[in-house]
């Protein structure tokens, strides 16, 4: 089993597009594969989900928010395999290959939850030599200890763009950092911080008494939205994966080009792109190509 996090401070760069699409096209290989929605948008939870089926099962129980709620409100904890659910849609898709697909749902609400969390570590400054540091930043990775869990060949969870204690505790979880992004100015200085960041993150952890140490690796900056100029990818683009590579940050080979067309109607039908029937078979193409090369990076037994 392996947890990876997707992550990246921008908003809009890919994150849950390539999380939906990735644990989709690894369930048709056949793995059985969990995606954990961290982001309140609920953009992922939303591509599996109609907006309406979202808010008539998921309102009042069932997501991220109401397992955190339960931490911060009675520091007693639920068990966080009750909160996974099989998404029908995809799973319909999947079921002749052998392969499964769960998530475990976000919700709105979860963006109040930083605040709560946070107070225990001392407010924003998150105050490394609080009580409350340990316990609140191993949430996550405490819950994913349960027997249940080692069922999946794959942890994949969307975080939110930002580095607050939601997204701290999907660090502290995972084995491994997914880093979808976009191939320009802005973007390129940004995983130069969000590696600052993250190291910043795991010596301050590694550094608190009782600690066991974390040591997340990134696995690769993917770069998303790509333009093309006729079969290439436009010059600029080149540019910046260099820039990228200067920061001594892995970049996946296979990139994913721009599709207004395929991506606009994400969602919408509760399978992701990779899946559809009578899609642009280019993009399909390149989105199951970064799914063999994740799986290498990875090094899952018996990936191909
Ligand atoms: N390769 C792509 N080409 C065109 N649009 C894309 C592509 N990938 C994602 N999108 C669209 O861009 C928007 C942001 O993508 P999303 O995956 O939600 O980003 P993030 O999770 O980083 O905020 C969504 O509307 C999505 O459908
Ligand atoms: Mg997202």
């Amino acid at each position: 089993m392996s947890v990876v996090a997707v992550l990246n401070y921008k908003g809009g760069v890919g994150k849950t597009t390539v999380a939906a699409n990735l644990g989709a096209e690894l369930a048709f290989r056949g793995r059985k594969v969990l995606l954990i929605d961290m982001d309140p948008q609920a953009s992922l939870t939303l591509s599996f989900y109609g907006s309406d089926e979202l808010a008539k099962e998921f309102t009042d129980s069932g997501t991220l928010l109401h397992w955190f709620q339960a931490f911060v409100n009675d520091q007693s904890a639920e068990l966080l395999r009750d909160y996974v659910v099989s998404p029908p849609r995809v799973n319909e898709v999947l079921k002749s290959h052998g392969g499964q697909l769960d998530l475990i749902p976000s919700h709105l609400g979860l963006i109040d939850v930083d605040l709560d969390l946070a107070a225990h570590v001392g407010g924003s400054r998150f105050q490394i030599s609080s009580d409350g540091y340990l316990w609140v930043h191993r949430l996550l990775a405490d819950a994913l200890g349960d027997d249940v869990f080692r069922d999946y060949d794959l942890i994949m969870i969307d975080c939110a763009p930002n580095f607050n204690m939601v997204t701290r505790t999907a660090i502290v979880a995972c084995d491994h950092i997914l880093i979808p992004a976009k191939a320009d100015y802005l973007s390129t200085l940004g995983i130069d911080y969000l590696r600052r960041k993250l190291s910043e993150l795991v010596r301050d952890y590694n550094g608190v008494a009782g600690a066991e140490a974390i040591d997340p690796a990134i696995l690769g900056v993917v770069f998303t939205m790509i333009q093309f100029a006729g079969e290439v990818p436009i010059i600029a683009v080149r540019n910046y994966v260099t820039h990228t590579e200067q920061y001594d940050v892995p970049v996946f080979r296979q990139m994913i080009r721009e599709s207004k067309t395929l991506f606009a109607a994400a969602g919408e039908r509760g399978v992701p792109a990779v899946l559809l029937p009578h899609a642009n078979p280019n993009v399909q193409h390149e989105l199951r190509e970064l799914a063999t090369e994740f799986l290498t990076r990875i090094m899952i037994e018996g990936a191909t």
